[in-house]
């Protein structure tokens, strides 16, 4: 698979109607919580993505059933599922550590493979372990494993050094189950959280502040499985509507909460683009050329990191010079060196990147570092003169549901090669 490439002739400007996806990074944990009670659950809306993919490997090891039809998974769940996440499905996924707290709750032992590094930082997974140790889990490093045993896991209060989105995740799913009250200060706030505590509320879970920086949760004896439609993914809408700008097009984009992108929404405005937003869809065009726009990542409702590099690109594409800055991720600006290398000049300082505007991009052939930096490539490559050939298509697809038929839907001139 790592040999096919998309080929992408730029020049074309997006247009129409697009419906996004369920979220990834919903999707993945909504499929991770259903370890917590024995049964068949339905999960509509599900990305059929290589990261799911793998999801469903992991729930596959842990004896749990799965069927995918059309985007609808049906996952069942044993009364006693297998409590080891191996590392050659970790490696390939480092949200697999979404598992140890579900596990941990349910059966009171997880042995998850320990993850590696990743191209965008070292990616600590401290905070989770810390608070579920807070919780009376015991855990040790084995060979390369986490394992982690507690009788019952005990409600306690969390403070987190930092709102991470994993961690915040992984203690709501082992706080469901344990003894007592659960109180998350610091949580993360990301809509795929709200969407992960509204499928834990129709399983049973008591849950409240869902979506703020205070969780309470009250721990119950047991869940029942359920059914439930993931929310809209917001990074995906993000980015066909940054391609939408940086290609002068208009695109609508369906099944997405506006609220949900506030910020880029904002920051696409400030870039000259005429924003509509809708009850849940959003329409982008870009009459002129676009104006520069600094932003600054931070976690929800800050502007997304998962929106960072695509944006980097219309910066790239405007009449001046804009500054990036970073703050969630330690070195996510690896993939800059490919973007130069169509053209773009972007200067680096620490988690600051000067992108200086007015680059006319060219075609080259690229390879995608990261799921996010090989959208930001697409989009360069849809705003360039010429033929470019992105491999590392491996990434794209762990994130994207075949980026290049949706794209053709709104115009783009991209097709997938496969070699013989
Ligand atoms: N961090 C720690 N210690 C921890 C946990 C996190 O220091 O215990 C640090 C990380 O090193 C990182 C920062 O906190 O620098 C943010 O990490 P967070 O835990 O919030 O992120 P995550 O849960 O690992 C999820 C998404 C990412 C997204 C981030 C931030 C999933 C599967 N992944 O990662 O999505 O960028 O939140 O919003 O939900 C992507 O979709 O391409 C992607 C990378």
């Amino acid at each position: 698979m790592d040999h096919e490439k998309l080929v992408v002739s730029g020049g074309n400007p997006l247009r129409g109607r697009i419906e996004a996806g369920g979220a990834k990074n919903s999707a993945l944990k909504l499929m991770a919580a259903t370890l917590l009670a024995e049964g068949s659950y339905r999960i509509e809306r599900v990305p059929r993505i290589v990261d799911v993919q793998t999801m469903v490997q992991v729930l596959g090891r842990l004896g749990c059933a799965t069927t995918f039809e059309g985007n609808t998974l049906t996952v069942d769940v044993p009364a006693e599922p297998g409590t080891e996440a191996p590392y050659d499905l970790v490696r390939q996924m480092r949200a697999s550590i979404i598992v140890l707290g579900p596990l941990l709750a349910r059966r009171g032992h997880a042995r998850v493979s320990m993850p590696g590094g990743c191209a965008i930082g070292s990616r600590k997974i401290d905070l989770h372990l810390r608070g579920l140790e807070r919780m009376g889990a015991e855990i040790a490093m084995d060979h390369g494993y986490l394992d982690a045993r507690c009788d019952r896991l005990t409600g306690t209060r969390v403070v987190l050094d930092f709102p991470s989105v994993g961690a915040t995740e992984n203690l709501i799913m082992a706080g469901v189950l344990a003894k007592g009250t659960t109180r998350i200060e610091n949580a993360a706030r990301e809509p795929e959280i709200a969407d992960l505590c509204a499928m834990l509320a129709t399983m049973g879970a008591r849950i409240a502040g869902a979506g703020t920086p205070d969780v309470e949760i009250e721990g119950v004896d047991a869940l029942r499985a359920t059914d439930h439609v993931v929310v809209g993914d917001r990074i995906e809408a993000g980015t066909y509507l940054i391609a939408a700008a940086a290609t002068g097009g208009d695109v609508t984009v369906t099944g997405v909460a506006p609220k949900h992108l506030d910020l880029p929404l904002q920051k696409l405005a400030d870039a000259g683009a005429q924003v509509d937003a809708g009850v849940n869809e959003v329409r982008v065009a870009m009459p002129g050329g676009p104006k520069p726009v600094d932003f600054v990542t931070l976690p929800f409702p800050g502007f997304p990191t998962d929106l960072m590099p695509q944006m980097m690109v219309l910066c790239s594409l405007a009449g001046g010079d804009s500054i990036a800055t970073e703050n969630v991720f330690e070195s996510r600006f690896m993939f800059v060196d490919e973007i130069r290398r169509m053209g773009a000049d972007i200067r680096l300082d620490g988690h600051h990147a000067a992108i200086r505007g007015g680059a006319r991009l060219q075609a080259a052939p690229v390879r995608a570092p990261d799921i996010r930096a090989g959208a930001a490539l697409v989009i360069a490559a849809l705003a360039a003169e010429g033929e470019t050939e992105i491999t590392g298509l491996g990434f794209i697809d762990r994130g994207y549901e075949r980026i290049e038929e949706r794209l053709a839907t709104l115009g783009a001139r991209i097709e997938r090669r496969v070699p013989r």
